[in-house]
């Protein structure tokens, strides 16, 4: 059985993000090879990261062609070709075959090569698939793990063509730019924990950011809407497949944008990204470490641990402006309301106070009044 929360039509949680549309509503229909797969997904070769890995392993000197073939285990035409590949995807390598190679400068390409080692340990480290270019990481990430994916695999790509946000908007995804991400999870919680893991994954977001750079100091709007200067730097997308108590996985999808330096004219209003609120380029790949290891810490202690429900709730409403005090209206599924928010229940639904009396949002987009 597929359970959906909160009465989504397609297992996810309700939206609160991008405002464009998606244009296809229904996704294409199983053909038996994964529906996010065929055509458009570029799945990496695996020796390009091997390449990239050893160069950088030998950043002061030059590689000859024929060391790098041995290596890798293929021609110095092969390898000729993939060079010209990875310069295509903008890692700046000199040299020819006749001279060898020399890295210019580390890329900032998410390769697992290089990811791993950062994030041995968590739960993230052993399974990371990469893609240039993928419809969306979290529909793949959702096949792979009806497949038997297991809990800690992770599906990275460059550049998504279908990336999806909640409801029916779709997720802007540049390549290169930002960091897309979706992980498996297979927690040993009811499904109605996912809220709470999904508040978490806002406050890993928080503090994978603040190990970066503790100057910045974003917010958190409820469910989990990562802000800067008010507006989103990052959406989160919880899939879930469960029984009526007991989740079988969860996909979070992670969109971060980072090195952005501008957004569409329909999102301009709402979006922002790292790089624009701060004024700096941040390292993708720092970052992505930083993510994988600050969500390995929340998603451990949660599953793990008897007070991290708790915890959770408490800091989300701690680094949220949101939650207290604050006016806001609230559209849900063919309605909404105003009030004034007062706090999170103990499941961590979001309260308002209305003229009416207390209300509890159970889905539903929040906005400032
Ligand atoms: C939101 O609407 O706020 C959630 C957006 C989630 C976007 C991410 S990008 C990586 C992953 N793959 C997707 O297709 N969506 C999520």
């Amino acid at each position: 059985m597929q359970l959906c929360w909160l009465k989504t039509d397609d297992g996810r949680l309700p939206s609160y993000n991008s405002r464009i549309k998606r244009t296809t509503k229904k996704r294409p229909a199983r053909t038996g090879a994964p529906a996010s797969l065929p055509g458009i997904a570029q799945k990496t070769d695996v020796r390009l990261g091997r390449i990239v890995r050893l160069l950088m392993d030998n950043a002061t000197v030059v590689a000859s062609g024929t060391k790098i073939a041995e290596e890798i285990g293929t021609s110095r035409s092969e390898v000729w070709r993939l060079v010209q590949q990875l310069r295509s995807l903008g890692v700046e390598i000199v040299g020819h075959p006749a001279t060898g190679y020399r890295l210019q400068s580390a890329p900032d390409l998410l390769l697992p090569e290089i990811l791993a080692p950062f994030v041995k340990g968590t739960i993230f480290g052993k399974n990371i698939h990469h893609y240039y270019k993928i419809g969306s990481t979290s529909a793949a990430a959702m096949e792979a793990a009806a497949a038997g994916a297991p809990e800690g695999t992770v599906f990275l790509a460059e550049q998504q063509t279908a990336g999806r946000g909640r409801g029916a908007h779709s997720w802007h995804s540049p390549q290169s730019t930002g960091i897309y991400c979706s992980v498996v999870l297979r927690p040993a919680l009811p499904p109605s924990e996912a809220l709470v893991l999904s508040l978490a994954a806002g406050l890993a977001v928080h503090a994978a950011v603040q190990e970066i750079d503790s100057r910045v100091q974003p917010d958190l709007k409820w469910p989990n809407d990562p802000l800067l200067d008010g507006k989103k730097f990052c959406g989160l997308l919880t899939e879930m497949n469960a029984e009526a108590t007991r989740v079988r996985y969860i996909v979070l999808g992670i969109g971060l944008n980072v090195n952005q330096t501008s957004f569409p004219a329909e999102l301009q209003p709402l979006a922002t990204s790292l790089r624009l609120a701060t004024g700096t380029e941040w390292s993708r790949m720092e970052l992505c470490a930083s993510l994988l290891k600050s969500l390995d810490r929340e998603y451990r202690s949660l599953v793990e641990s008897a007070g991290a429900h708790d915890s959770i709730l408490r800091r989300f409403q701690e680094r949220s402006s949101w939650i207290r005090g604050r006016q806001v209206r609230i559209e849900e599924n063919g309605g909404g309301f105003d009030g004034v928010t007062e706090g999170l229940d103990p499941r961590g639904f979001l309260q308002v106070r209305t003229a009416q009396g207390l209300r509890t949002v159970l889905s539903g987009t929040v906005t400032a009044r």
